[in-house]
C-alpha cells in the first residue's frame, strides 16, 4: 500500500503544519436565527482518528461542512494543519489534503469501479499527469488498483456501480476519497445502513489505511467508533458535550443518559 503514501507536493505542504490537523476555535454556524454549531473548540492531531457522536441535529454533518468550506462559519477560526483557512474556499482546503464523503452518495451508477477511481485520481493530479500522458498514465493505473485494493474491490473493479451492493457503493466512496493526497478524512456516517458483515468490513478498511493518514468519523453506532476511533467528540444541541476516550465516553454517566438511554433516535439524517 506505499502508493498510499505522502506523495511530494502534501510533503511541501506539510511546511506549514503544526502537530494538529484540525483546530477549531469557537466555531458558530447560525441559519437565520437557529444555531447549528455554536461555539466549538476542537482540536484533531495529525493522524488521529476520531469519532464525532451525537442525535440526530446534534450539527455533525454541519461541523463537517464548516472545516471543508462547504459553508463559512457565522464566527470563529478553523485551522488545517496549522494554517488558518477559515476563509479559503473548499478546493484550497482540499489542496491540503483534506477529504470527505457524503452522507448522500456521490458516485457515478453508470460508469465501472475503475473509471470511478480513474476519473477521481486524474481530477486530484491534473497537474502531474497531464503533460507526458502515456507514462504517467501507466503510474495512474497502478495508483488506481492499488486504491481499489485498499478498499477491497478488487475483485469487482470492471463492474458498474450500479452493480455493486450499497456496502460495495461506500466502500467505493472511501476509495474516491483516498485519491490524491489525502492527510485528513472526514466520514459522515460511513456505516450508516451498513449490514453486520459489511461493517466489519468498512471497520477492516478504515483501520488498516496509513497511520499518515488522520480521519474524522460521524457515527451512531458505539461498536464501530469503538474500533475505528482513539478519541471522541460527543456533540449535544452544536455543541461539544463530552470529549474523551472511546470507554470514557461509553462509561460516561451522562453520556448515557442523554445518548444511549436514545439510541433509537439517535438514527441517520
Ligand atoms: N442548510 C441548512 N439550512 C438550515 N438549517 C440547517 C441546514 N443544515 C443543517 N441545519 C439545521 O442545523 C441543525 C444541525 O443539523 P446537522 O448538522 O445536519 O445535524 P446532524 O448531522 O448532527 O444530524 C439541525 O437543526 C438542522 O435542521
Ligand atoms: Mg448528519
Amino acid at each position: 500500500m506505499n502508493v498510499l503514501a505522502v506523495p511530494d507536493s502534501a510533503e511541501r505542504m506539510s511546511s506549514v503544519s503544526s502537530g494538529n490537523a484540525l483546530e477549531l476555535r469557537g466555531v458558530t454556524k447560525m441559519f437565520g436565527a437557529l444555531a447549528a454549531i455554536s461555539d466549538i473548540t476542537l482540536t484533531v492531531g495529525s493522524g488521529e482518528r476520531r469519532a464525532v457522536l451525537g442525535s440526530n441535529g446534534a450539527g455533525k454533518t454541519t461541523l463537517f461542512n464548516c472545516v471543508t468550506g462547504d459553508f463559512f462559519p457565522t464566527s470563529g477560526t478553523i485551522r488545517l494543519f496549522g494554517e488558518d483557512v477559515s476563509n479559503f474556499p473548499a478546493y484550497e482546503r482540499i489542496r491540503r489534503g483534506l477529504r470527505r464523503t457524503y452522507q448522500i452518495s456521490l458516485l457515478f451508477g453508470g460508469l465501472s469501479v475503475n473509471d470511478n477511481v480513474y476519473l477521481a485520481c486524474r481530477g486530484a493530479s491534473r497537474g502531474r499527469f497531464s503533460l507526458v500522458r502515456t507514462r504517467h498514465n501507466d503510474a495512474l493505473r497502478v495508483r488506481v488498483a492499488e486504491l481499489i485494493e485498499a478498499v477491497n474491490l478488487t475483485e469487482v473493479s470492471d463492474a458498474l456501480v450500479s452493480e455493486l451492493s450499497y456496502g460495495q457503493q461506500r466502500q467505493l466512496e472511501i476509495a474516491l476519497a483516498l485519491a490524491g493526497a489525502p492527510r485528513l478524512i472526514l466520514f459522515d456516517e460511513p456505516a450508516a445502513g451498513l449490514s453486520p458483515t459489511e461493517r466489519a468490513e468498512l471497520i477492516n478498511i478504515l483501520t488498516s489505511l496509513p497511520s499518515h493518514i488522520g480521519y474524522v468519523i460521524i457515527e451512531h453506532d458505539m461498536d464501530v467508533a469503538l474500533r475505528v476511533a482513539e478519541s471522541v467528540t460527543m456533540m449535544h444541541n452544536g455543541r461539544v458535550f463530552k470529549e474523551g476516550t472511546p470507554e470514557e465516553i461509553e462509561n460516561d454517566p451522562e453520556v448515557q443518559a442523554l445518548y444511549l438511554g436514545h439510541g433509537e433516535d439517535g438514527g441517520h439524517a
